[in-house]
């Protein structure tokens, strides 16, 4: 018989290419779920914590690759441990602007194995309910960047990054162009997150419960 389900939050994560719009997308989520009386969380990486900041140096200064994978890694523990997994238990949704995808594209595209990335990441890192992965060419999206670009963001870079990211196949995955409008791009996420509360949102927690 399988294992019944843990009762718990959920965990929703945009991902894509820096400028695809994730960010945008993710805001305007969560004051939707908001407004429809959900108790929401939103959450970033790299996080605002230590190994965030070390990983924003990193990319003012110049990568090292070992060491940026590393630091990813030590990172998300700590946003689990600390953020993640307690918002979980306690029911709240929660909204990740990138998660251990990200790491597979952007460290796969250095010459690390993604599938060992994973391994590593699904060894600590809970599950998402839900990946909306907003995909727009490597040029779009830098096109898109209002700011002067850093280490991360070299176009034959980003196009290996491009290319992990439309390799990635599991069934919590949903892919949604982001060249479409906004507001398009806004409705599509919006029925994949109707059709999740829908499938297995009972332990989902509303304000004021
Ligand atoms: P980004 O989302 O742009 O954060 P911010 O706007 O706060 O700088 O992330 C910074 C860069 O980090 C981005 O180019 C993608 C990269 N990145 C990785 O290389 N691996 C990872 O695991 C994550 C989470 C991000």
């Amino acid at each position: 018989m399988a294992e019944r389900r843990r009762c718990r939050g959920l965990l929703i994560v945009f991902e894509g290419l820096d400028g695809a719009g994730k960010t945008t997308q993710l805001q305007r989520l969560a004051a939707r779920l908001a407004q429809a009386g959900y108790d929401v969380v939103c959450l970033k990486e790299p996080s605002s914590g230590p190994w965030g900041q070390k990983i924003r140096q990193l990319a003012a200064q110049g990568r090292r690759a070992a060491q940026e994978l590393e630091w990813f890694l030590a990172d998300r523990r700590d946003n689990v441990e600390h953020h993640i997994a307690p918002a979980l238990a306690q029911g709240k949704i929660v909204l990740l602007d990138r998660y251990y995808f990200s790491t597979m594209a952007y460290q796969g595209a250095l010459g690390y194995d993604p599938a060992v990335i994973q391994k590593r990441n699904e060894a600590f890192a809970p599950p998402p309910d839900l990946v909306l992965l907003l995909e727009v060419p490597a040029e779009v999206g830098l096109e898109r960047l209002q700011r002067p670009r850093d280490a991360f963001e070299e176009l034959d870079y980003l196009r290996r990054v491009e290319e992990i990211f439309a390799r990635l196949h599991f069934p919590t995955l949903r892919r949604i162009p982001g060249t479409l409008p906004p507001e398009e791009v806004h409705a599509r996420v919006w029925a994949q997150v109707q059709a999740l509360l829908a499938r297995q949102g009972q332990c989902v927690r509303t304000k004021g419960k």
